[in-house]
């Protein structure tokens, strides 16, 4: 029997949407006002607020909210318009594509107007039927959803295991000699749900075994990681093995778009034939100039990035010494892992939100196993000790009235 289309999303909202009746606009869609920072108004008082990836405080900056201003002043938003290719390119576009690559260390870059449909479409791009694609295996959806587009054959690995992967590269050679097709290994730098670095060095080195190219998206680790903000290829000393390098602006350069870096002529291939930048209008000019401002302090200010691991390193060191379980991570995502049902982690941020005025974000099932709830914490370099310390305390607090089992009943009220 033919359905309506219709009348099937009525019935399956889908696993988050089933429970946006209770939890829209506060556990879901929740409004934070105000400037960006560690510190903003959530239904109208102010809460400390951990969940926003504003990793180096860069969304205030003055400079950066005069760059901002005055680009948009000079230029509007409609500016340029079409795409790159047609009507739609300008000096400040290619300017920024150039310091990007050497901010990097790679021969060249292409801007993307938004980070996961960047991804998506240069998965598109580089692969066609022949090849094989081998990936980790809790790769970002904008990983995965490049890969469901792919014709061809795809491994998985499980994640970060480097014998694993090296059994997939053994299966996908021998697939690609068979067809005649190339292999594209894909990973990240920073795993952004547990804070774990991808194995990227250890990626690297299999290529003396096989043949393969590297293609790593560094959202969490640009700016982050590395002697200069170049990631967690620079981090780990393997920059140079990683072929496609892709970095967003919508984390430290607390901006919107993002961009991939390769050899030169690599990257002019993809601006021929990446889909989502040829059949799509080129990212304003305010966008671009506001890129190139954050970028100039990211090279100008390493006092940021100072800042950024000092808090860090207080937070994740202080909820270690307080016996918080934080697991692998060894970057500025800090989960912090507890045991609980979902109605207790939702009674829980409740209670955090409502009555410690903290404000993170919480990952329960089934993004994670059932019965484990994490609650993610991003530091920014405007953190304070004193935001890091009164968390901590007030975490002490929360997960011992979560062992008590005080957030099993309907002690705590109903949002
Ligand atoms: C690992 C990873 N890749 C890609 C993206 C997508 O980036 P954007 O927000 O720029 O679309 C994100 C951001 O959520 C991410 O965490």
């Amino acid at each position: 029997m033919i359905q309506d289309i219709f009348e099937k999303i009525k019935q399956n909202r889908g696993p988050i949407g089933q429970h946006a009746k209770e939890s829209h606009g506060y556990f879901t869609f929740p409004k934070l006002e105000g400037p960006i920072g560690p510190h903003m108004n959530f239904r109208g008082k102010q809460r400390l607020n951990w969940s926003l990836n504003n990793y180096l405080g860069l969304a205030d900056h003055p400079e950066v909210r005069k760059a901002d201003a005055e680009s948009a002043a000079e230029y509007g938003f409609s500016s340029p318009m079409g795409a790159r290719m047609m009507s739609g390119n300008s000096n400040h576009h290619e300017q920024l594509e150039a310091e990007l690559a050497a901010f990097v260390q790679k021969e060249d870059s292409i801007l993307v107007n938004f980070g996961y449909q960047g991804m998506v479409s240069a998965i598109d791009c580089l692969v066609d039927r022949r090849d094989v694609i081998v990936y980790d295996a809790e790769s970002h959806a904008c990983i995965l959803d490049g890969v469901r587009l792919h014709m061809g054959k795809r491994y998985v690995f499980k994640h970060n295991d480097v014998e694993d992967c090296e059994k997939q590269l053994q299966r996908a050679t021998k697939l690609a000699e068979e067809q005649g097709g190339a292999i594209l290994v894909i990973t990240e730098g920073v795993f952004g749900m547990r804070g774990d670095q991808g194995k990227v060095k250890e990626i690297v080195e299999l290529k003396k075994k096989y043949n393969f190219r590297l293609f790593v998206d560094d959202a969490h680790g640009i700016g982050t990681l590395g002697k200069t903000g170049a990631g967690t290829g620079e981090e780990q000393g393997c920059q140079e093995g990683i072929d496609i390098y892709f970095g967003t602006f919508a984390k430290s350069f607390a901006l919107i778009g993002g961009f991939i870096a390769s050899d030169e002529q690599v990257v002019e291939y993809m601006r021929y034939n990446m889909r989502s930048q040829i059949f799509a209008k080129a990212m304003p000019l305010p966008l671009v100039i506001g890129a190139l401002k954050r970028l100039e302090l990211m090279r100008n200010e390493p006092q940021h990035k100072e800042n950024l691991w000092k808090i860090t390193n207080a937070l994740q060191k202080g909820l270690v010494d307080a016996g918080f379980e934080i697991g692998e991570t060894n970057s500025c995502v800090t989960p912090v892992y507890m045991n609980g049902s979902i109605p207790e982690s939702t009674n829980l941020i409740y209670d955090l939100r409502e009555n410690y005025n903290i404000f993170c974000s919480m990952v329960v099932y089934p993004v994670v196993p059932k019965g484990m709830i994490i609650l993610r914490l991003i530091p920014t370099a405007v953190h304070t000790m004193e935001d890091v310390q009164y968390t901590i305390e007030s975490f002490s607090k929360i997960v011992g009235k979560l062992k008590a089992g005080e957030y099993m009943s309907d002690k705590i009220a109903a949002v």
